[in-house]
């Protein structure tokens, strides 16, 4: 059986896991660097960087200790390559590179993304290639038809900010910390979706991409204005990025060529309003809708280790020890770029 060890520090986690060509996860570890960034409101570079410097080794070491293998039973060490914070990915990617080459194991170099990408189908087993994916994260705001393993085609994408970085701003706005997506999630409970009247950036527009800024900008003016409670705030910008997201993606999947099921992933992918709103809007296309498990959504070694369990099966060759970490790395190359407001040409 195919056994592969997933490698993650692109970000804020560090992490490691041992997964299985039959989806078990044998063992995962993540540590996070919560403490770290939160009295900065969000992630420094460098200091995530020497965290993953310090942590990730010892985790490698947990996951095989407590999956019962050796670097010598592995088929292949796969790490984050990109895109993320650059600091951090060499991290992840240099020790990567150590162990294969101390234990003569193939390299796989995995983008991120797709180990968002392909994560919904380490927890479940009858999602076929092609898919529509939702990938809402930290980083990202996209519809992408996933083909296949290392083929995407990318529908629609953020002419701005990403989702997950508006639900942190939300977050910051209204005084809950870092990260914010579950705080804002909790709060927007107790609220009420129509109390403040906030916009929905490009509704209805024809092109399906996203835009966040504006809805951003609105939710400081109407904290600013002292009209209104934190509960309501977060509670209608859930509301406004939900309508958002439905209309865009609907306008992407009328678009799309056949798929097999409308699939979300990544963190924002944890949020509950999000993804009862988008079982519904798979229903109106009479797709199944899939979403992983919580813990899969936000960042993660076993969506990484399975990425490579996925590029292994998929015939794909190992990765040469001198491969560069690639900060920038997008999914779908041929995509046109989006224009908007807020991004540099
Ligand atoms: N329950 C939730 N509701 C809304 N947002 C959430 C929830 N849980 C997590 N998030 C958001 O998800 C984001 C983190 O997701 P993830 O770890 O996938 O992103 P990232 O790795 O930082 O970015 P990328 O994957 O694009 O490089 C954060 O912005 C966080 O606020
Ligand atoms: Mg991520």
């Amino acid at each position: 059986m195919t056994l592969v060890l997933g490698i993650e520090s692109s970000c804020d986690e560090t992490a490691a896991a041992l997964v299985t060509g039959d989806r078990q996860i044998l063992a995962q570890a993540i540590a996070s660097q919560e403490a770290e960034h939160s009295p900065y409101g969000g992630v420094v570079p460098e200091i995530a960087a020497r965290a993953h410097a310090e942590r990730l080794a010892p985790l490698v070491e947990k996951v095989l200790a407590e999956g019962g293998k050796t670097l010598a039973d592995c088929d292949a060490i796969a790490a984050t390559a990109g895109p993320g914070l650059i600091g951090g990915v060499m991290v992840g990617l240099v020790t990567a590179k150590a162990l294969a080459m101390a234990s003569d194991t193939p390299l796989l170099a995995i983008n991120h993304l797709e180990g968002h990408a392909l994560s919904p189908r380490l927890a479940d087993p009858d999602l076929q290639f092609p898919y529509a994916l939702l990938l809402v994260s930290g980083g990202h705001c996209q519809v992408l038809r996933v083909e296949g393993v290392g083929t995407y085609q990318r529908l629609a994408t953020t002419i701005d900010d990403a989702l997950g970085e508006a639900f942190d701003k939300t977050a910051k706005i209204l005084g809950l910390g870092y990260p914010g997506g579950p705080a804002v999630e909790r709060l927007a409970r107790e609220g009420d979706p129509a109390a403040v009247p906030l916009p929905r950036p490009l509704l209805h527009s024809r092109e399906p991409h996203f835009s966040f800024a504006g809805l951003k900008s609105a939710v400081l003016r109407a904290h600013e204005s002292g009209d209104h409670a934190d509960a309501d705030i977060a509670a209608s910008f859930q509301q406004a990025a939900l309508d958002c997201i439905l209309d865009r993606t609907r306008r992407a999947l009328s678009t799309m060529e056949p798929v097999t099921a409308l699939v979300v992933a990544g963190g924002v992918g944890a949020n509950q309003a999000i993804r009862a709103g988008l079982e519904g809007l798979a229903a109106e296309f009479d797709l199944p809708f899939t979403a992983p498990p919580l813990p899969l959504c936000t960042d993660n070694a076993a969506m990484i280790a399975w990425a490579g369990v996925e590029r292994l099966a998929a015939g794909c060759a190992a990765d040469p020890l001198d491969l560069k970490a690639r900060p920038r790395w997008p999914l779908d190359p041929d995509a046109e770029p989006a224009r908007g407001a807020g991004v540099k040409a």
